[in-house]
């Protein structure tokens, strides 16, 4: 079934955004709700081909959308695309999605490793950040940054993306407070379990999906259109007033933990003190 967004479909009409890792996943999926209501894009992303993929896909529904093929690590590539998106007007809205994860206990990850994800997370986003600030700066905007709620807690199997968003929170934080003063927004979202994303490939393998289904308060997996439609609400003017913040969209998973007391038991005890 199509999704039916809840908005109007010029919520963003000619804001100019700029999402990196917007060509798969969610960050497309963000992307595309961006320009069916209204704004032009640029799609960043470290592979030429996968962009070409996206761009045409986003032509097939009338989305207009330029490409830059670069990698966040590197500041050049990121003052590269800031540059690109001077060609389609003014810069309004940067998504900082490009982000790299693998299952890895602490004890077998490699300095490269470790690097690699703060790398890509972490610095890239604050890479991105630095390079759109002057232009964001001439007449406000968003940065969304894509977070998780691994560092909520604590994530087996996850320190190093962990510790890469609890930084990127930290920035969010940081720049809200910097940035404000020029009428730039920063916010995030931190999605849950998202069904058809590379993210849940690599990290729920061999049936874990289904067992992190049942964990989700909501019952169900994220769609892509959830992550979407709360990325249209903070990067539209109707929050207008919300920065720092760091949206949870994960259908309560981070809250839940196993039940010390089974259901079935409880419901056991309560008949139990009803008869006495
Ligand atoms: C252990 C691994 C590994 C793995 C790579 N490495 N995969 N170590 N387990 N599964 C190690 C390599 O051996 C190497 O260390 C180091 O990481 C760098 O690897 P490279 O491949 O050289 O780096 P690079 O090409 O930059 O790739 C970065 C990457 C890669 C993160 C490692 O997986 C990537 O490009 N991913 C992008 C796409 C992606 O991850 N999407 C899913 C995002 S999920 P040595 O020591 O051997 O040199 C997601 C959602 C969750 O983000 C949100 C929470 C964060």
């Amino acid at each position: 079934m199509a999704w039916a967004s809840p908005f109007r479909n010029d919520l963003v009409k000619d804001k100019v955004a700029l999402v990196t890792g917007g060509g798969t996943g969610i960050c497309f999926g963000i992307a595309k709700a961006l320009g069916s209501h209204g704004a032009r894009l640029i799609l960043m992303g470290r592979r030429q081909d996968v962009l070409e993929k996206a761009q045409a896909e986003l032509a097939g529904e009338n989305i207009e959308c330029a490409i830059s093929s670069g990698d966040v690590r590197r500041p050049r590539d990121a003052a590269r695309a800031v540059e690109q998106v001077s060609r389609f007007g003014a810069l309004h809205i940067l998504v900082n999605g490009a982000a790299g994860n693998f299952l890895c206990s602490a004890e077998d990850l490699s300095y490269a490793a470790f690097k690699a994800v703060m790398d890509i997370d972490l610095l890239g986003s604050f890479n991105m950040c630095q390079a759109a600030f002057p232009a964001l700066r001439s007449h406000g905007g968003v940065i969304l940054n894509i977070s998780t709620t691994f560092h909520y807690g604590a994530t087996p199997l996850q320190t190093h993306a962990s510790a890469a968003k609890a930084g990127v929170d930290a920035l969010t934080r940081s720049l809200a407070c910097e940035w404000g003063k020029h009428g730039i927004r920063v916010c995030g979202i931190a999605p849950g379990p998202i069904a058809g994303t590379e993210g849940m490939r690599r990290l729920a393998p061999f049936g874990v999906k289904q067992k992190l289904k049942e964990t989700v308060p909501l019952g169900r997996l994220g769609t892509i259109e959830d992550i979407a439609t709360a990325a249209l609400y903070l990067c539209s003017d109707a929050a207008s007033y919300v920065t720092g913040e760091t949206l949870v969209v994960d259908g309560g998973h981070w809250l839940a933990k196993p039940a010390l007391i089974p259901w079935d038991l409880y419901e056991r005890m309560k008949n139990d003190r009803q008869k006495q």
